[in-house]
């Protein structure tokens, strides 16, 4: 017999079903023994009498047992119907109990009454992921994630894996390193963004890229940041500016009248706000343009224009870029890049949702000769960029279409759209604030061996 969902229960009434899942509750009135059977997608109420030739297995049942049942679909009666549960109307009388599989009391409660302490749940993720709001959280996330995926592929988008065992590309983290076990003292770094890939990939004719991927920044963690994080990356060539803004408004735009409907959008368009004007008005150039902030289902969008180019680094005592370096200046300040380079704006743009930075991204330079004049102005010397950027000023002189792109975050995204806390709870497997996984027990010793064929001593070894 095929199995049946808890959720399609309704529509079977006087049929026989086959249901496995969880025991959500388990309740014994007199001699009745009723158990919430959970599975992906809900709960039904199962019912055993004391007749019931499985009724002794019955009363060994605790809460999170994974069974299987048989039985027959009937309609409560009138009294009987549970208004909050979806399949309320009706039960499912016992014929047949298996237990697939015994389980031990959770460590802490599952059904989101009580406030748990963020490093158990993490410990035993797994367990914490089968509460109605997590499993709600991630399946939300696949949404997201298949509706841009739909979305940009339906508009000549194409989605490409970069790697993520590469080269270092400089975007102001610190990266995470790999030792080479075949190439002694040399090192791979885990991407903080496939930002050279995807312009490279413009060189490559590709056009229209994205990708639904993995970046890595060794850096200090904080609510809305994680080691290791979810980029929606895109690039585009023969665009300008306002194409690729206009892209992001149409997306999200839609995207939120067809996944959360209930939502309402502060201001249409989505205002641009040049960066000088934010930090005057707001003090920020992350406004929460919002005119309700208390209001969970006000969005306010926003983009921040023309931020400088560079900024002056105090403790490297010289210029970096605010963006990256591979971002093109306004085309009306180029002349100023050799007079007063603080004074240059780029043409940069961050997407800012309810005071948060959910995008960042850039028309970028496609002219080798621009390019290594902001290497220069960020003090890189001819060795370094030869080095660390030979790859691409090579690239640049096989016929390069101007491009520029953006690279939405999708678990601050959703995150804002769950009216989560922060992005570990819209993430499956996150790391503590100090950078552990609990429940893997990361980052952990390795052998000696191990660290011998990756050409690594331990310091004081
Ligand atoms: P940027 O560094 O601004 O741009 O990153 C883009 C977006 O990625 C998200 N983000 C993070 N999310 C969680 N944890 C983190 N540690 C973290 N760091 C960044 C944010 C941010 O707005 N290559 C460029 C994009 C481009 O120019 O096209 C880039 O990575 O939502």
């Amino acid at each position: 017999m095929n199995r049946t969902l808890a959720g399609e229960t309704p529509g079977l009434v006087g049929q026989e079903v086959l249901l496995k899942g969880w025991v959500h509750v388990r309740r014994d009135m007199g001699k009745i023994i009723f158990i919430h059977l959970r599975d992906r997608s809900g709960q039904v109420q199962i019912v055993f009498g004391p007749d019931h030739p499985d009724y002794e297995t019955a009363k060994t049942l605790r809460d999170e047992f994974v069974i299987e049942v048989g039985g027959q679909v009937i309609q409560r009666s009138p009294k009987n119907i549970n208004p909050k549960l979806p399949t309320g109307t009706v039960e499912v009388q016992a014929k047949k109990l298996i237990v697939l599989s015994a389980a031990a009391t959770p460590p802490f409660p599952l059904d989101d009454t009580k406030p748990v302490n963020e490093d158990t749940r993490l410990t035993y993720r797994y367990l914490d992921l089968r509460s109605q709001r997590m499993n709600a959280n991630i399946r939300f996330r696949s949404l997201v994630a298949m509706w841009l995926r739909n979305y940009l592929t339906n508009r000549g988008f194409v989605e490409i894996e970069t790697p993520y065992i590469t080269k270092g590309t400089p975007e102001g983290a610190r990266e995470f390193i790999i030792p080479s076990r075949l190439h002694r003292g040399q090192f791979y770094v885990l991407p903080q963004s496939p930002q050279q890939f995807k312009q490279l990939l413009m060189v490559a004719g590709m056009e229209r890229y994205f990708q639904i991927v993995r970046c890595f920044r060794d850096e200090d963690q904080r609510g809305d940041r994680q080691p290791e994080f979810t980029q929606l990356d895109l690039e585009m060539s023969f665009v300008a500016q306002d194409e690729v803004l206009e892209l992001t408004e149409k997306m999200f735009t839609a995207l939120v009248h067809e996944l959360c409907p209930q939502k309402h959008i502060t201001t249409m368009p989505f205002p641009r706000i040049t960066y000088a004007q934010a930090m005057k008005q707001w003090g920020s150039d992350k406004p929460d343009i919002r005119q309700h902030q208390q209001d969970p289902d006000e969005l306010g969008f926003c983009f921040i224009v023309d931020a400088p180019l560079f900024e002056y680094s105090a403790t490297e005592k010289k210029l970096v870029s605010t963006h990256h370096l591979f971002t093109a200046p306004h085309g009306h300040d180029v002349a100023l890049l050799d007079t007063d380079p603080a004074k240059v704006r780029g043409q940069q743009y961050d997407f800012v949702l309810n005071g948060f930075e959910i995008a960042g991204g850039s028309i970028r330079i496609h002219d080798q000769e621009l390019q290594r004049k902001i290497f220069k102005l960020l003090q890189l010397t001819d060795q370094e960029i030869a080095t660390k950027f030979g790859h691409l000023l090579r690239a640049f002189a096989y016929g390069v279409p101007p491009h520029g792109g953006i690279a939405p975050g999708l678990d601050r995204l959703v995150m804002i759209l769950r009216h989560e806390p922060n992005i570990r709870e819209v993430m499956a497997f996150p790391k503590t604030g100090d950078g552990r996984d609990l429940m893997m027990g990361a980052p952990s010793e390795l052998p000696a061996s191990a660290l011998r064929e990756a050409h690594i001593a331990p310091r004081g070894s």
